[in-house]
C-alpha cells in the first residue's frame, strides 16, 4: 500500500503529482498513461503501480519489479511544439531522482548516461522516456523504476551482479512515498527552469552527477558499436564521445558500457 499521508505531506509541486492514481496491477505504467494523454489534466497525474506485468526498460528490455518494496511510476509532460528538449527532459528526470534519493538516504547516487541511477557501482533505478503524440499535442511520458527496499537476497538471480537497491546501499529502509514526492518537487522545478532559462543549468547539474564523463566507454546498439572517451554533454543532452584525436561523435541513444 502507498502511504498517502507521507506523500501529501512532502509534495510541494504545484502541478506534478497533484492527482495520484494508485494501481494494484497494470501491464506498464508508461503504457497506462500513454493511453490517456487526451484526458483533461493528464499533466497533473502520476500513476503508481504496485505490480507491473509487462514493465518495460530502455531498448526493449524487461523491467523486473518487486511489488511492495519497489517504486514504479509514470507521468506525462506536455512538450512545446518545436522543441529540442526531448533529450534534456530525461536528464532532468535523472537529476531529480538522484537528488530525491540523496535527500532520503545516506547514499550518493551517480548517473550513468543517460540516466541509470548507480549506487556503489550497481544500478538501483532506471528511467524510460517515450515521446508520444496525441492529436496536435506532444508529450514526454516519463517512467521511473526504483529498487527501494529490496534486500540483497530478493534481488533476482539474473541481475545480482549488476543491480542493487537503496536499502542495500543505505543500510536501512527508506520511504518510497518520500522519494516520489521529492522527485516531483525537483522535477517541476527543473522543468520550470528549462522553460524560463534554457537547458544550461539542468545540463550542468547533470554533469556533476554523471559518472560517465572522462571515462573510456563503449556505445552499443545505436546502429553501430564504438569505443571512445566521454568528454561532455551538450546543451541538448547529447553525449560527446571522442573516438580518436579530434574525432568526436554525438550520442543520444544506445547503451553505455564502461571499458576502462
Ligand atoms: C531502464 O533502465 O531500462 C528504464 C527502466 C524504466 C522502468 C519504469 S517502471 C515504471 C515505468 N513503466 C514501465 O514499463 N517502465 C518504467
Amino acid at each position: 500500500m502507498f502511504n498517502l499521508n507521507t506523500y501529501n505531506r512532502l509534495l510541494a509541486a504545484k502541478r506534478l503529482g497533484r492527482e495520484l492514481i494508485e494501481l494494484e496491477e497494470v501491464d506498464s505504467t508508461n503504457t497506462w498513461i500513454a493511453k490517456r494523454l487526451g484526458r483533461d489534466g493528464i499533466e497533473k497525474v502520476v500513476v503508481v503501480a504496485n505490480r507491473q506485468t509487462a514493465g518495460r526498460g530502455r531498448r526493449g528490455r524487461v523491467w523486473l519489479h518487486h511489488p511492495e518494496l519497489n517504486l514504479a511510476f509514470s507521468l506525462a509532460i506536455p512538450m512545446p511544439k518545436e522543441t529540442s528538449l526531448n533529450g534534456v527532459i530525461t536528464l532532468a528526470a535523472g537529476v531529480s531522482l538522484a537528488e530525491a534519493i540523496g535527500e532520503v538516504s545516506n547514499v550518493t547516487p551517480e548517473l550513468k548516461y543517460p540516466n541509470d541511477l548507480i549506487l556503489n557501482g550497481k544500478k538501483a533505478a532506471g528511467i524510460l522516456t517515450e515521446i508520444k503524440k496525441c492529436g496536435e499535442k506532444s508529450f514526454a511520458v516519463v517512467g521511473v523504476g526504483v529498487n527501494v527496499n529490496l534486500s540483497a537476497e530478493s534481488i533476482h538471480e539474473s541481475v545480482k551482479e549488476i543491480a542493487t537497491s537503496i536499502r542495500i546501499a543505505n543500510g536501512s529502509e527508506v520511504s518510497k512515498e518520500a522519494i516520489l514526492a521529492l522527485f516531483l518537487n525537483r522535477f517541476e522545478d527543473l522543468l520550470d527552469r528549462l522553460e524560463t532559462s534554457g537547458t544550461r543549468s539542468v545540463v550542468e547539474k547533470y554533469k556533476k552527477l554523471a559518472n560517465t564523463l572522462g571515462r573510456k566507454i563503449q556505445i552499443t546498439g545505436a546502429g553501430e558499436s564504438f569505443t571512445g572517451v566521454a568528454i561532455d554533454v551538450d546543451m541538448e543532452g547529447g553525449l560527446m564521445v571522442e573516438v580518436g584525436p579530434g574525432d568526436i561523435r554525438r550520442v543520444t541513444s544506445g547503451e553505455t558500457i564502461f571499458s576502462d
